[in-house]
């Protein structure tokens, strides 16, 4: 585990102070570098040790077997994962002969720094070697936002106290071992030697490149590297490549007082159709684009281009540093998820692991998209072209389901289904509808006509065709979603599940509305007036299950009178639960993996009153054990709007520092993306209450005890949106548009309108005591943000309902 205090509190860098070997994997994850296209593990430069060595280029994957004991109908055939490309991160170090390794000589200091608005990983170390020399290392490295195909290292080593004799050996690996098996089926499947060397070669300047392809699924990706090399004195430079490494040597001899700079230079490129000649093309561009701009150059691109996305997307939190790091941490990941995907997935671990082999699921449109939408929207509006792409396939699988439009797959990298297991991944159907929710939630956000027009038509039309041949009106005329899965798996194929059911009815009318606002679209398309019709129809009918003894909605039909889950007797080292009890005893208790119906309540809020809310969400509380890093940001949101704030913090805290605590004890395989995106959701739609069902935003804002002020920004349809909460008032402020440029919104219910010229300040209006907080599952209770003597409404546990004391099992 990470250690409480791993990293200390600072507002705009995540650094560790010394080097901890047992948590190596975990720290790789956090310090990754990646920019959507090109993605680093935070490994140590000279490769070993390594907890996961990682390389990552978006959509770079191999084709496997999915075997089946049992196979039927539909079960897809081949699995993807993502893999591990050449390395071109190592560089090694000899001093005197002896490999800088940290695990021999003596480590006298050891450093590295993740800093959030340069975007850059530094390296400081002191090592005495055994022979009793002793260096100094500082290296920097970057992925480069601003040119996707580039990475850069700069390398410095300086004697101390002593003259020694210097071997800098940089290489590109390709093939390199990268993990050990294992049995959580979390991970990735491991790959032996994914990679066919097809071309290596050396150019007069010293620019070594290595092309390789795929056995299977026929990908080509070019790795190459050039360096410059700074020093006061003498060095023997060259340069050598072979089919699986190449190696760029300087060799030296430093007196005390001097210094090596080497400065690497990496640009990765890949294809699935491109030739050998046109993939080293590409790469030599890319790595002349980045000797162009040097690396100087190189870091001031990066800082500027991290100015503006934090001018955009920062969030700034008075009352609780820790938070304050971990959002602005956990917003780095996402946009490093993000930022230069470019029509290729969003993963669920972004690039910085191999973890769930490096699919993408509903995490992206759920969980990123919206947090993206707000602050860096030209993110969004290429991962759903991506969708778009992958559109032929959806409808290809909707067809062998005997279904009709698109039935987008549940896990991913080229838009095939790779899910084998079934109940919690082709019937996990709601996908479609978060798609949809995506494309709407975009459009609205940024009034992008094009957009609507080439992207949103297409995916909101075919995603409400699977609704209506999925689903059935019944004699009543109710219509019915049966046999799907929702977010919750641990329960699987239940009709009416009310999320579903939800989504799905506003992906219909969404449908529905912009067929018609776009009606040679929907010609081409072939939709007729008939089918819109049915669409609103079947939305209009949609049977949204309540249980009306309880007075709460049942996550599917029937559901509420399912056996209850027997919390006591489960020990806390049997969570997750998917990893100690069998699905089908999962399946027909009452047990929740993740918010469901309270998920349901925070993106479909505008179907729910007040009281339902109240109702259902200390229901769900009772029974959600969170063993999925997606649920708590859900939990925080609808806390803090059914008034339960300091619980509401509690779960924020939960989903931002999920991979700096490492809470699920999985960051080692990469970082919950979806999670760290959760933390701005949890803030920004839990404590400044936004939500965004129809045409003008709402916010209703409302802060913990701890939090005294909390101010974010939006991007809204080209103009810049600042809100500023304290515990007594809000303050919406505009900027980006003329002094005429207006934004009307709702505060807590009441109509406002903010001017450019002139901002609007109004009351945070009372909070009406909600009463105690909902309990929840014995030892499941989020960890505490403040001392229970601060807070005193929390946690305490319905009458005959077990304490909720207990901290969660993870930390
Ligand atoms: C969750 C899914 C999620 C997946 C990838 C699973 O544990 O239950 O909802 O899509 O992880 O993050």
């Amino acid at each position: 585990m990470i250690r409480e205090h791993g990293f200390p509190v600072e507002p705009w860098h995540v650094r560790e102070e010394e080097l901890d070997l047992d948590v190596l994997a975990q720290s790789e994850s956090v310090f990754a570098l990646a920019n959507g296209h090109i993605g680093l593990r935070g490994n140590l430069d000279e490769g070993e040790p390594y907890g996961i060595s990682g390389t990552y280029l978006n959509s770079f994957y191999e084709l496997r077997p999915l075997p089946y004991a049992e196979a039927g109908y539909g079960y897809p055939e081949s699995g993807q994962t993502i893999v591990n490309v050449t390395n071109g991160k190592l560089i090694r170090l000899l001093v005197d002969d002896e490999p800088l390794d940290v695990r021999h000589g003596e480590l006298l200091s050891h450093e590295r720094v993740l800093d959030l608005r340069a975007g850059t990983l530094r390296r400081e170390l002191v090592w005495r070697s055994p022979g009793g020399s002793v260096v100094k290392v500082i290296s920097t490295r970057l992925v480069s936002f601003t040119q996707r195909s580039v990475a850069a290292v700069r390398y410095e080593v300086e004697p101390v106290n002593c003259s020694i004799r210097l071997i800098v050996q940089s290489e590109l690996v390709a093939n390199e071992a990268s993990a050990t098996p294992s049995t959580d089926p979390r991970v990735a499947a491991v790959l032996e030697s994914p990679l066919v060397a097809e071309e290596q070669l050396v150019t007069d300047d010293g620019t070594a490149l290595l092309v390789h392809s795929t056995r299977t699924s026929k990908l080509r990706a070019g790795a190459a590297m050039v360096h410059e090399v700074d020093c006061a004195v003498r060095t023997d430079v060259s340069t050598e490549a072979y089919e699986d490494w190449a190696r760029t040597t300087v060799a030296c001899e430093l007196a005390d007082g001097e210094r090596l700079t080497l400065t690497k230079l990496l640009a990765y490129g890949w294809s699935s159709r491109r030739s050998v000649p046109a993939i080293r093309d590409q790469v030599g561009a890319a790595l002349a684009g980045a000797r162009f701009s040097g690396w100087e150059g190189l870091l001031a691109e990066q800082r500027d281009y991290l100015d503006s996305f934090w001018d955009a997307a920062d969030v700034r939190i008075d009352g609780d540093p820790e938070v304050q790091q971990a959002v602005r941490f956990g917003l780095f990941h996402v946009l490093q998820a993000g930022a230069r995907a470019e029509q290729r997935p969003i993963s669920a671990k972004g690039l910085t692991g191999p973890g769930y082999d490096g699919h993408a699921f509903w995490d992206t449109e759920m969980f990123v998209l919206p947090v993206l939408t707000y602050t860096h929207p030209a993110a969004v509006a290429d991962a759903l072209r991506w969708r778009l792409d992958t559109l032929e396939l959806a409808r290809q699988r909707a067809q062998q389901l005997g279904l009709a439009g698109a039935a987008f797959p549940w896990r991913t990298i080229s838009g095939h289904e790779c899910s084998g297991y079934w109940p919690a991944g082709t019937a996990s159907f709601h996908i479609g509808a978060d798609i949809a929710d995506a494309v709407r939630r975009y459009v609205q956000a940024t009034g992008d006509a094009g957009f609507e027009r080439d992207i949103a038509v297409d995916l909101l039309v075919e995603t409400a065709r699977l609704w209506r041949t999925l689903g059935h009106h019944d004699r009543h005329g109710r219509f019915h979603i049966d046999g799907v899965t929702g977010p919750d798996e641990y329960t699987a194929v239940r009709d009416d599940n009310v999320y579903t059911n939800l989504m799905a009815q506003r992906n219909l009318l969404a449908a529905a509305e912009s067929a018609a606002r776009h009606p040679d679209q929907a010609r081409r398309l072939g939709v007729t007036d008939e089918e819109s019709a049915a669409w609103r129809d079947a939305a209009a009918a949609m049977h949204i299950q309540i249980d009306d003894e309880l007075g709460v909605h049942s996550q599917a039909e029937e559901f509420t009178r399912l056996q209850e889950w027997n919390f006591a007797a489960t020990p806390a080292e049997h969570y997750p639960l998917l990893l100690h009890y069998p699905y089908f005893d999962l399946y027909r208790k009452q047990v929740i993996k993740q918010a469901d119906v309270v998920l349901a309540m925070h993106w479909r809020g505008d179907a729910f009153t007040a009281e339902q809310k109240a109702r259902n969400f200390a229901y769900y509380e009772q029974r959600t054990v969170r063993d999925s890093s997606l649920s708590s940001c859900t939990q925080a949101v609808l806390a803090a709007e059914t008034g339960h704030l300091e619980l509401a913090h509690d779960y924020l805290g939960e989903a931002a520092l999920m991979d700096l605590r490492d809470i699920h004890a999985n960051t080692g395989e990469g970082l919950h993306i979806a999670a760290l995106a959760g933390a701005w959701i949890a803030l920004v739609g839990g404590f400044g209450g936004l939500r965004d069902h129809g045409d003008v935003l709402e916010f209703s804002p409302r802060l913990p005890e701890r939090i005294s002020r909390l101010e974010f920004s939006l991007m809204w349809r080209g103009l810049r949106l600042r809100v500023v909460v304290t515990q007594a008032e809000a303050t919406y402020s505009l900027r980006d548009g003329s002094d005429d440029a207006r934004m009307p919104l709702l505060h807590h219910g009441a109509a406002i309108e903010v001017t450019c010229a002139h901002p609007v300040t109004a009351p945070v209006p009372p909070r009406i005591h909600p009463g105690p907080a909902p309990s929840q599952p014995h030892g499941r209770a989020p960890a505490r943000r403040a001392p229970a003597a601060q807070v005193p409404h929390q946690n305490h546990p319905a009458a005959g309902t077990p304490t909720a004391a207990g901290r969660t099992a993870a930390e």
